[in-house]
């Protein structure tokens, strides 16, 4: 079964071809980061109109990539929530208007559906059950994922998400968007534990996060006298050190509490290489693997989408076209999903 998986839910354009027998076939992003670079963050209307602009040539790039044309394709997932209103309709239109041109069903996905599972597009994917950390520019969350489709929700940010920590604290720091690659990129010069950040909620006994504080914390540090690019540069390390122990050592407990040793990590967080580390070790230390995605696969793509969509299928998800009636989720919470 081929399934055609189409993201659209921010600023990333993502077309993928996914074949449950073959693996992932062929796929495509296009990032929107230039375009929004000038405004400082996302202008939701230009994202929307980009994805207008962009999902057919990825479609017919992903297609030429596949060695497949539009009659191969047996069903399409797109991104249904959680994202921007306006971006989410792009994808959702597209997709629903292919599956019924083609008589084909169209399935909606939930956006931390698909990166939660995309370590498994990885050669050696991990087992259930396992605990998952998502860690994208909108969400922090820790669960506890038993199979396809059942996430038990264990913890998670009371404010700003991880990657949204990053982008502010990038801004503050003079990085342009988006922040977090751009701040780890700074911090590798400098030195932690010159200023010093506190650790949000390290010793809370739960699972929450709260990261928020930390941003204050930088802008006060930043405030007190005018920085040097070295100063930057620490202040960054100490940023990025702060964040990754509270992510690593949540991650472990909720671990350690639920007794299972693969950890899966997941979202564009997850691509930092500090918490890489840092959760490597720390698992190694309590006998547990960690398991990531695919680097080009932590961030926003399509083939996430099509493999959430493919799994659901082969769980005998029935999925119709909706013959010109769906909708979008904007807020979508991942524990409400059957
Ligand atoms: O999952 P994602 O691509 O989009 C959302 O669904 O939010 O995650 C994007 C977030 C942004 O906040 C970005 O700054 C952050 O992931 N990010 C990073 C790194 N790469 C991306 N944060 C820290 N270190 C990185 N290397
Ligand atoms: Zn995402």
């Amino acid at each position: 079964m081929k399934v055609l998986g189409i993201e659209s839910s921010c600023d990333e354009t993502g077309v993928a071809l996914y074949d449950t027998e073959r693996g992932l076939l062929g796929h495509a992003v296009h990032t929107q980061v230039a375009m929004h670079e000038a405004y400082g963050g996302v202008v939701p209307e230009l994202a929307s109109r980009d994805h207008v602009r962009r999902l057919i040539p990825l479609l017919e790039r992903v297609l030429a990539d596949a060695k497949c044309t539009r009659r191969d394709i047996d069903a399409v997932a797109y991104t249904a929530g959680p994202g921007l209103a306006g971006a989410l309709l792009v994808g959702a239109s597209f997709a629903e208007a292919l599956a019924l041109a083609l008589d084909i069903p169209a399935l909606p996905v939930h956006h931390l559906e698909g990166h939660l599972l995309s370590p498994l597009l990885g050669a050696e994917p991990p087992a259930f059950p396992f605990i998952a950390l998502l860690v994208s520019g909108g969400h922090t969350q820790l669960m506890r994922v038993t199979r396809v489709g059942a996430y038990q929700l264990l913890g998670e940010s009371l404010d700003d998400a991880a990657g949204e920590a990053f982008d502010k604290t990038a801004k503050l720091l003079g990085l342009g968007y988006p922040g977090g690659p751009a701040l780890a990129k700074l911090a590798e010069s400098g030195k932690p534990g010159r200023y010093k950040l506190p650790r949000p909620m390290l010793n809370s006994g739960d699972l929450s996060f709260s990261f928020s504080g930390l941003k204050t914390a930088v802008l006060t540090a930043a405030r007190a006298h005018e920085l040097t690019e070295a100063d930057r540069a620490d202040l960054a390390a100490e940023f990025q050190e702060a964040v990754t122990e509270v992510l690593a050592a949540k991650a472990v407990a909720a671990c350690r509490q639920h007794r299972l040793s693969s950890l899966v990590v997941a979202g564009g967080v997850g691509a930092n290489r500090r918490l890489r580390q840092r959760l490597d070790e720390a698992m190694a230390k309590i006998g547990g693997r960690v398991f990531y995605p695919e680097l080009e696969l932590c961030t926003d793509n399509g083939a996430m989408i099509a493999f959430a969509g493919s799994q659901r299928l082969l769980q005998g998800e029935v999925a119709e076209s909706a013959r010109g009636a769906f909708a979008v989720r904007p807020r979508w919470p991942l524990d409400q999903l059957s």
